[in-house]
């Protein structure tokens, strides 16, 4: 049930600590550096040089993250769209290794693009959450995220441990590749041994409340971030949609201004995500906003300059660029939730979705 929690999309946002804490377990040794990730031994991942990441909505989101995180390691990685795959897949080799990521494991355009890359040679891994599913008995491999039953057709505790499971893959890939540790796991492992209570923080001030009813009845919700913070800003956007039914868009922080620049007026709240990576330019792009009259909301670690600058903020804990985004996510999470909840919306099943989505 949903306990004390008025749906279970507000439960699966607090379930968060423990689903990560479960994702990683006996999966990081932060004193050695190093990733042990069950089926897959050191030299697993040798020949790999090009990685499909394939999904579909929030998955999409976790994949992209994926993608930013492989190709940040040094490994060329692409994250498509399930649905796109069938004309659009780029071609495959002995050396792509294709990655479905559903959390259902039954969604049937990614079963069908999993299909695809199948029949045309390549080795396929799954990251899902449901153990038995379909796309974890076809794929060669898989890799469960132990998230814990999503009920909510909100995707969120399954989005923040696909995108762990993601960056913790893409830094064992890269090491197989190399034959080295790659430099990075000295401060992402630590720092990911510490999200999980540093997501308890977070969410035990929850201060996300009056971002949603200060700015309620707006006329557009934009969400911007780059690297890393992109596939966040689109996530943003998609849960608002989801559950609030009000217009929300994501962009790279970047595109602002090569177009929807144009949509910006005083009626459009602009979600800005600081996650390390040139934040210098995110914050020049939300100025350019904030410029048309545009109030601007930034998701950023304390003592940041982008606080001082913006209209409003909401603080996220300091950790390692690849994880901050994450963080940020949380955020966004818990402002969609509350903006749906001040419009009296079926929150746990928004109208026209289902949580598995069984057709193409
Ligand atoms: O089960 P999957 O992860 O394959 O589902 C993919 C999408 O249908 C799903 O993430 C959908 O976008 C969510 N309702 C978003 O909250």
């Amino acid at each position: 049930g949903k306990g004390e929690y008025d749906h279970f999309m507000l439960k699966e946002i607090h379930e968060q600590p423990t689903a990560l804490a479960q994702a990683i377990e006996g999966r990081i040794d932060p004193e050695n550096g190093r990733i042990a990730l069950e089926d897959f031994p050191p030299g697993t991942f040798d020949g790999v040089e090009n990685v499909q990441l394939i999904a579909c909505g929030t998955s999409y989101h976790a994949a992209l993250y994926g993608s930013v995180a492989l190709n940040q390691a040094g490994i060329h990685a692409t994250a498509l769209l399930a649905n796109e795959y069938s004309v659009t897949a780029p071609p495959v080799d002995d050396d792509t290794l294709v990655i479905a990521v559903t959390q259902s494991g039954e969604t049937a355009d990614t079963l069908s693009a999993l299909r695809q890359a199948t029949a045309a040679g390549a080795d396929t891994l799954t990251v899902t959450n449901v153990v038995g599913s379909t796309a974890a008995r076809e794929a060669d491999d898989t890799l469960f995220i132990r998230a814990g039953p999503e009920i909510g057709v909100a995707a969120t505790k399954t989005f923040s441990s696909q995108a762990v499971m993601l960056t913790l893959l893409a830094q064992r890939i890269a090491a197989d590749a190399r034959d080295e540790t790659p430099a990075d796991l000295q401060s992402l492992l630590p720092d990911l041994a510490q999200m999980p209570g540093q997501l308890e923080d977070l969410l035990a001030t929850d201060d996300a409340a009056h971002i949603a009813s200060q700015y309620q009845g707006s006329q557009s919700y934009f969400f911007i971030g780059r690297g890393l913070g992109y596939p966040v800003a689109l996530e943003g956007a998609l849960k608002f949609k989801e559950i609030t039914y009000e217009h929300a868009e994501g962009f790279a922080s970047g595109e602002l201004k090569h177009g929807p620049l144009a949509l910006v007026t005083p009626d459009t709240p602009v979600f800005a995500v600081f996650t390390g990576e040139e934040d210098e330019k995110t914050l020049k792009n939300a100025e350019e906003a904030q410029t048309r009259g545009a109030p601007v909301i930034a998701v950023c670690p304390e003592g940041h300059r982008a606080a001082e600058v913006a209209d409003e903020h909401l603080e996220i804990p300091d950790a390692d660029d690849e994880l901050a985004g994450l963080l940020a996510n949380v955020q966004l999470q818990l402002v969609s939730y509350h903006a749906a909840e001040l419009l009296d919306r079926p929150i746990d099943k928004p109208r026209n979705l289902a949580k598995s989505v069984t057709v193409e």
